[in-house]
């Protein structure tokens, strides 16, 4: 898949599947923007990205809860490479707990984050996206959004809320050659995952067919795939990176 002259921003970028992702499309020929909360990791790991494969790459400070840092990222992006091909809103958070317990700032909080912050990011790129009649939006969801989790109310309602956005987005979009999908990641070995137990690990271990937890690039490689011009006659679609455990 070649994504030279294609021009990408990846939220949540610093670190994690974002990361992959970012690695995985500059591999293809991409050049980036890695848009993240936290300035000093995502400039970082920009630098080490652009050392790594040889393309441009760009950290970019955004909090996606807010339309004007979503704006000012994406207006800083086309600033700079003047034009954005590929959106991919990777940034999200957990703030676990059972219902009972959860407070309304936990609720706010990821619903914040992973629905609002995927809409306002949406949002700042349409615009160019439809001058230019072309356009791949890969957003990332979870399986919790297609199956539940307990003790995830938040994130899940959150997650299967990107995926019914995705779905109208691909709706309205699609008139100009725009593609909207989203990739629903299982368990992936990440900072997001590091904080469960071992045996909550094992549990889940065996629920999961091909028998492991997925590695950030196993969500990349789809994600690359949904970027990619191969994958231009696909729209509105749900793709889950999960070992088999949904199906
Ligand atoms: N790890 C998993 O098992 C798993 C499973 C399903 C879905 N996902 C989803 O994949 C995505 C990436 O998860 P991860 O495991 O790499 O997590 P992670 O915590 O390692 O990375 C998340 C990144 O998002 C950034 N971020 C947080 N809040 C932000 C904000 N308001 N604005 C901009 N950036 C922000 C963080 O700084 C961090 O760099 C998330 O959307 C997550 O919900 C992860």
């Amino acid at each position: 898949m070649d994504l030279k002259g294609k021009i990408a921003l990846v939220t949540g970028g610093a670190q994690g599947i974002g990361r992959a992702i970012a690695k995985e499309l500059a591999m293809a020929g991409a050049d980036l923007a890695l848009a993240d909360i936290n300035l000093a990791r995502v400039e970082e790991t920009a630098a080490a990205l652009a050392q790594e494969t040889g393309r441009q790459v760009i950290g970019v400070k955004m909090d996606v809860s807010n339309i004007t840092d979503a704006e000012e990222g994406v207006k800083k992006t086309i600033d700079k490479y003047n034009r954005l091909d590929i959106l991919v809103n990777n940034a999200g958070v957990t703030r676990d707990g059972l219902i009972m317990r959860m407070s309304d700032a936990d609720w706010d909080l990821v619903i914040a984050i992973n629905l609002k912050g995927t809409f306002n990011c949406i949002k700042a790129v349409t615009r160019g996206m439809l001058k230019q009649k072309s356009g791949r939006i890969v957003n990332i969801a979870s399986v919790a959004g297609l199956m539940g989790n307990a003790g995830q109310a938040n994130y899940s309602a959150s997650k299967a809320g990107v995926i019914g956005l995705t779905k109208t987005t691909a709706k309205e979009l699609a008139s100009r050659g725009i593609t909207v999908n989203a990739v629903a990641p299982g368990f992936i070995k990440t900072a997001m995952t590091d904080a469960l137990s071992d045996e909550a690990k094992q549990n889940l271990q065996r629920l999961i067919p091909l028998g492991r937890l997925g590695e950030a690039e196993d969500v990349a490689k789809a994600v690359l795939f949904l970027a990619s011009d191969e994958a231009a006659y696909i729209t509105g679609q749900v793709l889950t990176v999960d070992g088999g455990m949904v199906m």
